[in-house]
């Protein structure tokens, strides 16, 4: 990217990736790097502005000595934000921990590390209650020392006042400069006569990425939208009718739903069912793609959150994301991945900005197993016409109400139990359907929806009225962790 930028080195913060997007709100990009990472590549991404943070949360002073001290003398304009401080002044007379505190486990530096002595050439910019230093600057080094959370929204003008005050930057990191640079970038780097192949899966992410890569080679890209049967209703012929008709994309849809719910066919286990459409997928693909020739990229979706929970503090993998699992590997493809560097809501905005259809920005993230994980145990084409038909009833209920836009996910789910109920009267023996609704920022922690009686009232009415196989509604108030959001 050629935007002006801030880094950030993270030191395990909790909330590093609010930081970075509370940066980037302020319209400046910024990337986090674990702190292991060497001078050399700091230096090769030529920030304007540096920021070590070291959130609250379990302190492991081994982290520390991953950070290069070089990074003090890089004479570029730099942020030094809670245990961060330990980096700086740790073992000297400036910085002391509080009495009372085991060190290893503090959950809150602010109240946990207190700046004793003001170091030579700082002048204090603020003070906590107890009078010591919380804020200071010195000119000189150009470096700007906190031990308040510029990330939370109280202390936001801090955040502000380094990255526009101090380190001058400015304020140029919009979709329309994304969208632009990316292209061109594409554009510049595609070798003349390749081909890419994009597997478009309904998601916003993979959309925008392929539209992206469109823009910028054309007819050379070829999309396949495998359809695995497990889709939400409608998302199929969405899909390619947007990418057909609206921007002419180069579209194979793939009708693979009898093969994929064949295979499916007596599996309960949740793992296994992944796995099973996970590999089928990429049978598939494979299969579709090899029909062409002088195919050496995959466009892949992937978005900055799946790459940063990869890495820990000390820069090792921890968890490997993959849309399309091994297959760049097995295809031999080389991946272009046009949103790697933006967060969901940044891939919306830029979706809203390339005039994707509303319905198709503002649709819930959807898992790539689809309603397979969303029918619990066996899958049956009857169960998948189930859940689908009360999604359609909830996603539609939840758009009069207005509240697409508050939740991160809403979505039915199918268990593997019937109960008694009664119909006029008649005793009915059927399904119930779990209404699941949850708030999110990320996806990493989510809380449960609290819905106005009158939506949980009448979602549950029509849901029974609509669905014959259906008796009783139920609805989740479980919070992620302990819950994950979907269930299996
Ligand atoms: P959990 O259930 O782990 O889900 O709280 C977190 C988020 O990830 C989505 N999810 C998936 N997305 N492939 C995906 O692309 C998957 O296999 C998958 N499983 C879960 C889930 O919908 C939620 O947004």
């Amino acid at each position: 990217m050629d935007f002006q930028k801030a880094l950030v080195i993270d030191l395990g913060g909790k909330y590093t990736q609010l930081l970075a997007r509370q940066i980037r709100e302020a319209r400046v990009y910024s990337e986090i790097l674990p702190c292991a990472v060497s001078l050399e590549e700091i230096k090769q991404r030529e920030p304007q502005a540096l920021i070590i943070n070291g959130g609250p949360g379990i302190i492991d002073d081994d982290v520390l000595d991953f950070l290069d001290p070089g990074i003090f003398k890089m004479n570029v304009p730099l942020m030094v934000i809670g245990y961060g401080l330990k980096c700086l002044w740790g073992g000297t007379e400036f910085l002391q921990l509080k009495s009372d505190q085991d060190e290893k486990h503090i959950e809150n530096v602010e109240k946990a590390l207190q700046i004793v002595k003001e170091p030579p050439g700082y002048q204090v910019l603020s003070r906590g209650t107890d009078g010591s230093p919380y804020t200071l600057f010195s000119p000189e080094q150009n470096i700007f020392a906190t031990l308040v959370y510029p990330e939370k929204e109280d202390n936001i003008e801090i955040l502000h006042h380094f990255l526009f005050n101090i380190a001058k930057l400015e304020a140029t990191w919009t979709p329309a400069s994304f969208v632009h640079q990316t292209i061109d970038k594409i554009k510049a780097s595609f070798p003349e006569g390749a081909r890419a192949v994009c597997g478009l899966s309904g998601g916003i992410d993979s959309a925008v990425s392929a539209l992206l890569v469109y823009q910028a080679i054309g007819e050379r890209l070829i999309c396949i939208f495998v359809d695995h049967g497990l889709m939400r209703e409608g998302e199929p012929e969405q899909v390619v009718r947007t990418f057909r008709e609206k921007y002419k994309l180069n579209v194979i849809s793939v009708d693979a739903r009898s093969e994929f719910l064949n295979k499916l066919k007596k599996i309960v286990d949740p793992e296994e069912k992944r796995r099973i459409i996970g590999e089928h997928f990429i049978k598939v693909f494979e299969r579709e793609a090899s029909r062409f020739e002088g195919v050496d990229y995959l466009v892949q979706g992937t978005i900055y959150p799946d790459i940063v929970e990869s890495l820990s503090p000390a820069g090792e993998t921890i968890k490997t994301h993959h849309n399309v699992g091994g297959l760049p590997e097995r295809m031999r493809l080389k991946l272009i991945e046009p949103v790697r560097e933006l967060f969901k809501d940044e891939v919306r905005q830029v979706a809203e900005y390339m005039d994707l259809p509303t319905e198709m920005v503002w649709r819930p993230p959807f898992p790539g197993p689809g309603l397979g994980v969303r029918v619990l145990g066996e899958i049956t084409p009857e169960k998948v016409n189930i859940v689908r038909r009360a999604n359609a009833i909830i996603e539609e209920e939840i758009k009069n109400e207005g509240l697409t836009h508050e939740l991160w996910q809403f979505f039915a789910v199918l268990p593997q139990i019937s109960s008694v109920g009664v119909s006029g009267d008649q005793r009915t023996y059927a399904y119930p359907i779990i209404l699941r609704a949850v708030t999110s920022r990320d996806s990493i922690t989510a809380e449960w929806y609290p819905f106005p009686y009158k939506v949980l009232d009448r979602l549950s009415r029509r849901i029974i009225e609509e669905i014959e196989e259906v008796n009783r509604v139920v609805y989740d108030i479980t919070s992620k962790p302990p819950a994950t959001i979907e269930w299996e």
